[in-house]
């Protein structure tokens, strides 16, 4: 199916772009060039950005003649917006998502409010996410068996600023190639289209941040309303569309316990989609907390742990147990990640994390082992940085002097599977009645044996994970895959069934 409620195509800010705004493009590479340097790993190119869902009719192009009486109105309007020198400053960032000028928020707002029903879903530091269902029925089922259509709106500033209350170019473009670097990649969220857009906030979705605010507790909906915040910092806009990755994994086992199988399934492919990412792209995640995984069931029709029959009747351990929960695992929000494509490097300076953490009384725990794993990254950084140093010096070289967080340290992967898990076996009762007393209601002999096994292995590959000096823990994702095969956590066949799954 093609999405083509709005195209891409020539916008007006091209013509004042060109007009008014001399390019520099050399300066502007050269400044963009300083996230890099890395030798060459896989030479994966970048994926070519998709055809967006969405087209703004009232851009007109030279091609699209209906609408351009409006073109003078329009262009007036977003040279009011966009100085040359934001323009001129965009022109990178523009050609990595290949649009032509900067689309207009109000004119974006409007194409979706025909079309879509809006729902805002969940919110970060510094974006806005929001749900669309087509409002024609057969569109939204088209829509569902695509996977559904999310909008990532990120507030962002062209000038690099010290607050970090609103994102600024560099990091706006590093989140939006990594967001296209690992949309081939498994486990991954797929990535459906990119727009740049300025001007005021449209109402669709001012509406459905509304009442995403009623409707939520204050810890769950911090942000400040996007009109205010616009009116202070007048700021672009980064739209990412996606598919719908389902429920983030701080919200697993609010109904009933997580089971076994559920606990199993999201950590282990979890594990095996950062192994695989690691190899093809030499990813890092470097933000894994609860809210940047999701869940779904993966066929759709709303399954989500094993099936009751295949529980019931189980008289032996079936021979493949990953994936018996049913679950799809993705993995998002890259905002902080690291990845190599091309020979590029793209990463995260993380100068806010040059400073030591303090625990407050009242974090939660879940808090207090998100900020220990920044820290523990922050050190297992250091610590490779400065084992770099001393090589450079036992081999007389001299050092080349990188930003620490531009190296390539994939043990920081397991430092957030070790948090992953642990956040998981918390939410599957624990030592309370739940964790290795669970089963799922109505299980055979076979079934209950089978799921003691599974919560023992867990149990034990977190203690490991726990128990062991960050120097002697496997050095990557996919070293602990390897660690896992041969200890008997993983057999080699669950491996073996989840890549299958991944070439269908
Ligand atoms: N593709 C998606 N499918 C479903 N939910 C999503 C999707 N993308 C984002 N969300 C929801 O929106 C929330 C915020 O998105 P995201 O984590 O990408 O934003 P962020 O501002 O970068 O977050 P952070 O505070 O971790 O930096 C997520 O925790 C999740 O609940
Ligand atoms: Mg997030």
């Amino acid at each position: 199916m093609h999405f083509d409620l709005f195209g891409s195509g020539v916008d007006e800010n091209e013509i004042v772009q060109e007009t008014e705004a001399p390019r520099d493009e050399e300066k502007m590479m050269n400044e963009m060039e300083r996230l890099t340097i890395e030798e060459p790993v896989r030479d994966i190119p970048l994926q070519p950005v998709p055809e967006p869902t969405f087209s703004i009719k009232q851009k007109p192009t030279e091609h699209n003649p209906r609408l351009r009486g409006r073109r003078k109105l329009i262009s007036q309007k977003k040279m009011a917006t966009l100085t040359p020198e934001k323009l001129q400053a965009l022109d990178p960032l523009l050609k990595i998502v290949q649009q032509h000028g900067v689309k207009d928020f109000q004119e974006f707002g409007r194409s979706i409010g025909k079309k879509y029903l809006c729902t805002k879903l969940g919110e970060g530091s510094y974006a806005d996410v929001y749900e669309l269902q087509a409002k024609d029925s057969n569109e939204a089922q088209e829509l569902e068996k695509r996977g559904g259509l999310i909008i990532k709106v990120i507030p962002f500033r062209v000038e690099s600023t010290s607050k970090d209350d609103i994102a600024d170019l560099d990091a706006i473009t590093r989140e939006i190639q990594l967001f296209q670097t690992v949309d081939a990649l498994h486990g991954f969220v797929r990535c459906r289209g990119i727009h740049i857009v300025s001007g005021a906030y449209p109402d669709v979705l001012l509406e459905a941040f509304s009442t995403f605010k009623l409707t939520h507790t204050a810890e769950s909906a911090q942000n400040l309303d996007p009109s205010v915040t616009a009116f202070r910092n007048k700021p672009l806009y980064a739209i990412l569309e996606m598919n719908h990755a389902g429920t983030p994994l701080g919200r697993l086992g609010r109904a009933r316990p997580a089971s076994a199988f559920q606990v199993f399934d999201v950590f282990w492919k979890t594990a095996i989609s950062l192994a695989h990412a690691e190899r093809e792209v030499r990813f890092e995640h470097r933000d894994l907390h609860n809210g940047n995984i999701c869940w779904k069931s993966l066929s759709g029709d709303g399954q989500i742990d094993v099936k009751q029959d295949m529980i019931e009747e189980m008289k032996e351990k079936p021979e493949v147990i990953l994936g018996l929960s049913n679950l799809e695992v993705t993995i998002i929000d890259y905002t902080l990640s690291r990845a190599t494509v091309g020979g590029i490097t793209i990463f995260d300076p993380m100068k806010y994390w040059d400073h030591g953490y303090e625990e407050a009384d009242g974090d939660s725990e879940g808090d207090k082992r998100q900020f220990r794993t920044y820290a523990a990254v922050r050190d297992l950084v250091m610590k490779a940085e400065a084992e770099a140093m001393a090589l450079a010096q036992l081999e007389g070289a001299e050092y080349k002097a990188i930003n620490k967080y531009e190296l390539f340290v994939p043990k920081s992967n397991v430092l957030w599977l070790r948090y992953v898990l642990a956040d998981l076996l918390a939410r599957s009762g624990g030592g309370s009645g739940g964790g290795r007393n669970a089963y799922v209601p109505g299980s055979s002999k076979a079934a209950k044996k089978l799921q003691l096994e599974m919560w023992k292995g867990l149990e034990e590959v977190e203690a490991y994970l726990k128990g062991t000096a960050a120097t002697l823990l496997p050095e990557s994702a996919d070293d602990l895959i390897g660690m896992a095969v041969e200890k008997g956590w993983l057999a080699e066949g669950d491996v073996a069934a989840f890549k299958a799954q991944t070439e269908q």
